[in-house]
């Protein structure tokens, strides 16, 4: 296997950061394709933790090549800080690290964008986003004539674009901001700034799909690392309610440029449980003790935004359509671990609309809003298992659990979870834990 993808295959946070990181020392390439700053992905490695947001998980080994693609939209600013952190942690960052000069760039206007029209939006109507200028600024690149590229910061140009945008942004942002304060952008100000920002980033600065294609067709061992999950993805998710970009399988090739036939393997990652931040709708939702319970045990919190994450059980409706359309080879189940003690375990195999059983995943969000879940109880288990280091170790009830997951979803399990340590990582059989092993 050459070319290999981590996809979340729920509405972000499964614990994709862990498995590139197993994956990385296998690879010589590790690639950000879609997304931005709204991704935060949580790294343990010789017992040190590290939060990364835009920067390839990759960049924590020496040697492997990380590439952020034109897919992303960047942050300069974010970006730069992530950059020091990671460097006053001691991790070396250099010619390692490739952004391309495709990816359309965030500005401050893109921000006060996401925050005056969120204003205007009823509270219950709010997709609750990450406030990270992510929509905005995706929605400006499909826009085009508002759009400017990484590549675009270093010619003659940019200060003209700059000015003439932020008028653009002053008149209709002032008014929109009927219920919030709004200060006008000064134009100046902000092209003093992404000025120092695009010589800072220079270094790293190039074409990244040439690069790509050349190293699929000679090829070098690549790792592309999804953000957020597949239910989030914008064409194919839970609309309206989801990000910017297509977060699914399908948006490696858009967001890379490089074509679908060369994606050897894709890991389709899944909590052992379900959770979802923001608005929008969830039908295994567990607005109870229950919930807290697993929310308490799972840690789950946002990384980006520290907002507590709705849980729920386990969907495989959801999962099985976001594993076909990613192109789904093999499972990763994460955090099995928090559901130790909790009781029995119920797993949602079918929805019911107004009494009938739907056949495919709802296209609108009212009709998801409104499934009834069919669940399959299970029996839970009541020993601790982050202990556990052996696929055969863990107790029956355990196995039961994930055999009934792979069934439903229709893709073997290949790696369990259970804790975020890379020791607490079981491989389902020895051919598995094979394609994991350092080249
Ligand atoms: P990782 O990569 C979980 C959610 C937000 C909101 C919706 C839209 O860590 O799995 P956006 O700011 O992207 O326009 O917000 O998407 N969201 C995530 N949820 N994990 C993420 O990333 C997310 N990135 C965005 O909470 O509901
Ligand atoms: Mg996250």
């Amino acid at each position: 296997m050459t070319v290999t993808c981590v996809i979340g295959l729920q509405w972000g946070d499964e614990a994709k950061g862990k498995i590139v990181d197993l994956l990385t020392e296998a690879h010589d390439v590790v690639v950000r394709y879609q997304g931005g700053s709204n991704a935060g992905h949580t790294v343990v490695t010789g017992g040190k933790t590290y939060k990364l947001s835009l920067v390839p998980s990759g960049i924590l080994r020496p040697g492997v090549q990380c590439v952020v693609t034109g897919g992303v939209v960047l942050n300069p600013a974010s970006l730069l800080e992530e950059m020091g952190r990671l460097r006053s942690a001691g991790v070396e960052i250099g010619k390692n690290l490739m952004i391309s000069r495709r990816a359309h760039v965030i500005f401050p206007w893109h921000m006060e964008e996401e925050r005056v029209l969120d204003a205007r939006v009823a509270s219950d109507k709010s997709i609750g986003t990450t406030m990270r200028g992510i929509g905005p600024c995706y929605r400006d690149k499909v826009g085009r004539s508002n759009a400017i590229r990484l590549g675009d910061m270093y010619r003659p140009e940019f200060h003209d674009q700059v000015a003439r945008i932020v008028e653009h942004k002053n008149l209709t942002l002032k008014a929109l901001a009927t219920n919030v304060d709004f200060k006008p952008l000064d134009a100046e100000a902000i092209f003093a700034e992404y000025s120092q920002y695009a010589a800072q980033l220079q270094p790293h600065v190039c074409d990244t799909t040439e690069y790509l294609l050349d190293a699929v067709e000679s090829g070098q061992h690549v790792l592309f690392e999804g953000a957020q999950g597949a239910l989030l993805d914008i064409d194919h998710g839970t609309f309206p309610y989801v990000t910017s970009s297509n977060s699914s399988g399908v948006g490696i090739p858009a967001g890379s440029g490089v074509p679908g036939k060369y994606l050897d393997k894709v890991i389709g990652v899944l909590k052992a449980y379900s959770t979802r931040v923001g608005g929008g709708p969830f039908p295994t939702e567990l607005d109870n003790e229950l919930g807290q319970t697993i929310r308490d045990r799972g840690n789950e919190y946002g990384t980006v935004t520290g907002r507590p994450r709705r849980c729920g059980w386990f969907d495989a409706v959801a999962a099985r359509y976001a594993a076909r359309l990613s192109g789904v080879d093999v499972l990763v189940i994460s955090l099995l671990d928090v559901l130790s003690t909790v009781g029995d375990l119920k797993i949602c195999v079918e929805y019911k609309l107004d009494g009938k059983r739907l056949d495919c995943f709802p296209s609108h969000v009212d009709d998801l809003k409104r499934v009834a879940p069919v669940y399959e109880t299970l029996p839970g288990w009541d020993a601790e298992i982050s202990d556990v280091r052996r696929y055969e170790d863990l107790p029956e009830n355990a196995r039961a659990y994930l055999s009934r997951i792979s069934e439903v979803v229709g893709r073997p399990v290949e790696i369990v979870s259970v804790g975020a340590d890379r020791e607490q990582t079981l491989f389902a059989d020895d051919a598995a834990a094979a394609s994991y092993v350092p080249r």
